[in-house]
């Protein structure tokens, strides 16, 4: 096999802008490791597919990913996770992947209402991570599982403060409050960006985010022995790249390499 030219970097994929909110916590842990971010706007949103397609949509960004240096891939996107991560370990039994699964981990151990909510996507909730996890940390716990489609393309479109976005975002929630839930799992990475207006339908309910756990995790599997090159940070998209770049520029605070 040909060496690879590009320096080694953490790559990180979405379907599209939520991923960074991991990424902007790998850049907090491992400031000095270079890194990838792929958007696959073209094909947003990944949730309500076909577990089928979302695996061939993610199998071109992962082979992009390692084709430009990447030397772990982190799977930015829980929807991708679901489809994905089992086949990929399979297929690059060399290359480290990091998956998202809802951190219902976490909210089953600290809730003491015994009530826990998680807002997710139809893929995440319907497949074998998703229920594998509930299997083993939500006995004897309540869990609502809500399957919220619309709030991908509101943390896309930036567009979370809108009387019809809020309308939305509380028609979501409500139900968890009524429940009496005091955790709810963010088991979608678009959803951090929309933490101020869930948390103002749900004060005093915990927002549970497995950024900074999967950013540890990273941390962990980054190959020994390969010291990573300054190198600049990149961001690609398979849709609208200036659009995408403005996203980015507001988002992540350009962190220092080298
Ligand atoms: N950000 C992705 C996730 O964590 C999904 C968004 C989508 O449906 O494309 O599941």
């Amino acid at each position: 096999m040909e060496p690879n030219p590009h320096p080694p970097k953490i790559g990180v994929l979405d379907s599209g802008i939520g991923g960074l909110s991991v990424l902007r916590e790998i850049h907090r842990r491992l400031p000095h490791h270079p890194t990838l971010y792929y958007a696959d706007q073209a094909h947003l949103p990944y949730g309500p597919r076909p577990a089928e397609e979302t695996r061939r949509y993610v199998a071109a960004v992962t082979r992009f990913l390692l084709e430009h240096g990447a030397a772990v891939i982190v799977l930015a996107c829980n929807a991708a996770s679901a489809a994905s991560l089992y086949d990929l370990r399979e297929k690059y039994p060399n290359v480290p992947f990091v998956g998202m699964e809802p951190a219902v981990k976490p909210a089953a151990e600290a809730t003491k209402t015994g009530v826990v909510g998680v807002l997710t996507t139809r893929t995440t909730a319907n497949g074998h991570l998703y229920q594998r996890v509930l299997e083993r940390y939500a006995g004897g716990v309540q869990v609502i599982t809500q399957i919220a489609p619309e709030l991908v393309q509101i943390a896309e479109n930036g567009s979370q403060h809108t009387p019809e976005s809020r309308a939305i975002i509380q028609g979501y929630v409500q139900p968890m409050v009524a429940a009496n839930a005091d955790h709810i799992v963010l088991a979608c990475t678009h959803f951090p960006f929309l933490s101020d207006t869930l948390q103002a339908f749900a004060p005093g309910i915990t927002l549970v985010d497995p950024a900074p756990a999967v950013a540890r995790q990273v941390a962990r599997v980054w190959p020994d022995g390969l010291t990573p090159q300054p190198a600049p940070n990149e961001y690609f998209t398979s849709g609208n790249n200036s659009r995408f770049q403005a996203v980015v520029k507001r988002v992540i605070t350009p962190p220092v390499t080298g």
